[in-house]
């Protein structure tokens, strides 16, 4: 066991750079996500700590020891693909076995830890079977017993729930989170579904092409985002174009001038961007008020409006109202008074 860390990695395929100056550490015994729309380079920088992909620039350490010329085999980690990469014509007990065999591992201590790898994930008692005879869920299982069969140091897993359906994800995410905790592994994974990394991970790493863009826990993402990227990625953000304006108002490119905190002003007099979540603004029917409702969106739980204001378009998301709220009759072209606490607006310099 131990950490893992990344400096200032690199990956270029002739002019084009996949993977941009990638700096990280893995804490032992934590889960790191890598998490980003696709192409961003989570799935380069993955194998390049698997050893599968020379970096360009950089170095991987683990447990404090330079890995970054050592060939996949020495490196301590153990992987799991998105297709799970299982071999066809080999039982579930002779995969799982392979990591081990490739090691020089004795048979008798090889069949005992092929085994417990087996009982970890519930399936000891398909050892014999082959692939074909398992289902998806069970094969992705297979697949996880196959790389902590070796006691990786750093346990990797490139988008391993996609090829499930969405019921079973949600059972696997949890197994694999609950494995993970309960043998204290070191862990990145990789998925473009924000959901599966703020429900797994300890922090999440959000990537955009090759590079971090913020480190942080889901939390902090969500409440705090620096980038604006970010905050349109990690939940849905309102981000409106424009410039600060003394005191306290940030003037829209549309010219709406709308309400922000001062202390953040002064802490970013760069600000470009307002990012305002939708859940955080207020909507009260209001024949004075100045937006106009231009579409509402009934969605069980809750509702969206989509209200515009001197020229800008705000998505708002609430409770739905009970039938007695008369927000419960709000319809398109209704006006109405929009409302914030200044806090709430996060001032962002501009999109890079
Ligand atoms: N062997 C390769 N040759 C050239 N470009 C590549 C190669 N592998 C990946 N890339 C490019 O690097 C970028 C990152 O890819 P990848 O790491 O697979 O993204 P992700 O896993 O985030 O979807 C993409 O633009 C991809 O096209
Ligand atoms: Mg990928």
């Amino acid at each position: 066991m131990g950490n893992l860390v990344l400096e200032a990695l690199c990956k270029r395929y002739g002019s084009s750079t996949a993977v941009e100056r990638v700096d990280l550490e893995v804490k032992q015994g934590e889960m790191v996500a890598l998490l980003g729309p696709s192409g961003c380079g989570k799935t380069t920088t993955l194998r390049m700590v698997a050893g599968f992909i020379p970096p360009s620039e950089g170095r991987i350490l683990i447990g404090g020891q330079d890995v970054t010329r050592r060939p996949a085999h020495a490196r301590d980690t153990g992987m799991v693909f998105q297709s799970y990469a299982l071999f066809p014509h080999m039982t579930v007990g002779q995969n799982v076995a392979f990591g081990l065999e490739m090691r020089k591992v004795g048979r008798a201590e090889r069949d005992g830890r092929v085994m417990e790898a087996l009982r970890l994930v519930r399936l000891d008692h398909l050892a014999d079977r082959l692939p074909r005879q398992l289902s998806g869920g069970q094969q992705q299982r297979v697949a996880l017993a196959r790389a902590l069969v070796v006691n990786p140091a750093v346990f990797l897993l490139d988008e391993p729930l996609s090829n499930l359906d969405a019921k079973l994800r949600g059972e696997v995410r949890m197994e694999i989170r609950a494995l993970q905790q309960r043998l204290g592994l070191t862990t990145l994974i990789v998925t473009h579904d924000q959901e599966e990394a703020l429900t797994m991970a300890d922090r999440l790493v959000v990537m955009e092409r090759g590079r971090v863009r913020q480190v942080g826990t889901a939390e902090e993402l969500y409440e705090n985002p620096t980038d604006p990227f970010v905050a349109g990625f990690v939940g849905r953000c309102n981000l409106i174009e424009g410039r600060l304006e003394a005191p306290g108002g940030f003037r829209a490119a549309s010219g709406a001038l709308l309400h922000c905190d001062v202390e953040a002003a002064e802490a970013r007099p760069d600000a470009a961007l307002l990012a305002l979540r939708p859940e955080r603004i207020g909507l009260q029917p209001d024949a004075e008020g100045g937006g106009r409702v231009a579409a509402v969106t009934y969605l069980g739980a809750q509702t969206e409006y989509l209200v515009e204001q001197d020229g800008t378009s705000l998505l708002i998301i609430r409770p739905t109202p009970t039938l007695a709220d008369p927000l419960r009759r709000l319809a398109v072209g209704d006006a109405v008074t929009l409302s914030w606490e200044a806090a709430a607006a996060r001032l962002l310099p501009a999109a890079t």
